[in-house]
């Protein structure tokens, strides 16, 4: 039977792969809802094109405009909008599928709806897990929602570790989990060259096609550091099992070490296509449309130690993961804040971890206990980095 499915963040780049890999798998899956924030032509074409039953505009004031656009396509789909039109579609009772691929934390809230609605979710938006990770697993394992990693990296930890590995790594004999880092554009830039990078060349990543807001965090390497959070709370992984290689071929998507010396690797051509199809299909295996790959024409795997002091992002989230939840809350926001200015060219690239860096000064360990404080925690962060900017500017 064909599985509904809902896409949060169609318009981007995840959701247009996810769209690809069904639109190639048609008698395995359909489009239920789709959702954007304010690209209302792009959003009315794809709901045209796979005849969705919901489209939602998160900027409730471009309603009428949808409604329009989507009748002047011939699309009869129901139009909501808003936060609340966002939640509603995320839990839609038709839905087996929900593909979470809005970008930041404002993932969060249509994220957890579709989890306490005990959706089969794809998880794109790593930010989620970032900042409300135990929230979000127990949320979870409350409505027996599955969660399924996209990120390509947990995509590769998760099909390289035994069936069971839910009761705890180290009882399989997990002895490492290690991410893949392609190192981003700027692996070999030297520190002096770093302050005039510009925001063109930081979303240039040599070897995969991303929004914008992840390309930028690829170059800085703040995007490991939010996923080595992510890994810490999706595996229940300590943060001492977890490590970074820099592999910037982007051919081994990551790799699972064990107690016998085994190393679990998961290799393909760099394509998000593949953990998308992998993740919608689980267990089964289905067209992705991605390159195969050649091994006997690849010329060489490298691996070598991050360089954090070029790339000192990558240590300010290896220590917000040790310190608190807080603590990650407000590295993703100072970040969050930091990258958005960067990418209007109001600060340089290099200043964007000495904005996270002051912030994350003023974390402290409280417990976070709700989503309401998540979002406390995240507004006081933003204020204090956009006081942090207004310093610099
Ligand atoms: N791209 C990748 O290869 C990749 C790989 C691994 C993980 N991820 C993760 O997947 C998520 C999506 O990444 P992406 O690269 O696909 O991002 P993207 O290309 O920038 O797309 C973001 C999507 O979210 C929507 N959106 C943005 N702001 C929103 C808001 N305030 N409210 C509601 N919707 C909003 C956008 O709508 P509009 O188009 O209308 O702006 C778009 O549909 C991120 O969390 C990222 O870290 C991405």
């Amino acid at each position: 039977m064909s599985q509904a499915v809902s896409i949060l963040g169609s318009t981007g780049s995840i959701g247009v792969s996810t769209l690809d890999v069904i639109a190639r798998n048609r008698d395995k899956f359909h489009v239920l809802a789709l959702t954007a924030n304010s690209n209302v032509q792009k959003l009315a074409e794809q709901c045209s094109f796979h005849d969705a039953a919901c489209a939602v505009i998160a900027r409730a004031e471009l309603a009428n405009d949808l409604t329009a656009a989507l009748r002047k396509l011939g699309c009869r789909a129901k139009v909501l909008s808003g936060t609340e039109g966002l939640l509603e579609a995320a839990g839609l009772s038709q839905a087996q599928i929900v593909v979470a691929a809005i970008v930041g934390a404002v993932g969060l809230g249509p994220t957890l709806a579709a989890t306490a609605a005990g959706k089969k979710i794809l998880l794109a938006n790593k930010e989620s897990l970032v900042i409300a990770g135990s929230l979000f697993m127990q949320a979870a394992k409350a409505a027996g929602a599955t969660v399924l990693p996209v990120d390509s990296e947990h995509n590769a930890i998760f099909q390289s570790l035994p069936a069971g590995w839910q009761k705890g790594l180290q009882a399989c004999g997990v002895e490492r989990i290690i991410l893949t880092a392609s190192g981003g554009p700027f692996l070999n830039t030297p520190a002096s060259k770093m302050a005039q990078i510009t925001p063109g060349q930081a979303c240039k990543h040599p070897n995969w096609e991303m929004g914008r807001k992840i390309s930028v965090d690829s170059a800085t390497l703040m995007n490991k550091g939010l996923e080595l959070i992510e890994a810490h709370w999706l595996f229940g992984a300590d943060p001492d099992l977890l490590e970074v290689v820099v592999h910037p071929q982007s051919i081994v998507h990551s790799m699972v070490a064990y107690r016998d010396g085994s190393v679990l690797a998961q290799m393909g051509t760099p394509d998000m296509r593949t953990p998308i199809a992998h993740a919608l299909a689980w267990p089964e295996r289905i067209e992705a449309g991605v390159e195969r790959l050649n091994l006997t024409r690849m010329s060489e795997l490298t691996f070598r130690e991050p360089d954090l002091e070029r790339f000192p992002c990558l240590s300010l989230a290896y220590a917000a993961m040790r310190a608190s939840a807080s603590a990650a809350i407000t590295l993703n926001a100072a970040n969050e804040v930091a990258v958005e200015y960067f990418l209007d060219s109001r600060i340089r690239f290099d200043q964007i971890a000495a904005v996270v860096g002051q912030v994350l000064e003023r974390a402290d360990g409280t417990m976070v206990n709700s989503l309401e404080h998540v979002l406390e925690i995240d507004q006081t962060a933003r204020s204090y980095a956009m006081e942090r900017i207004r310093e610099i500017q």
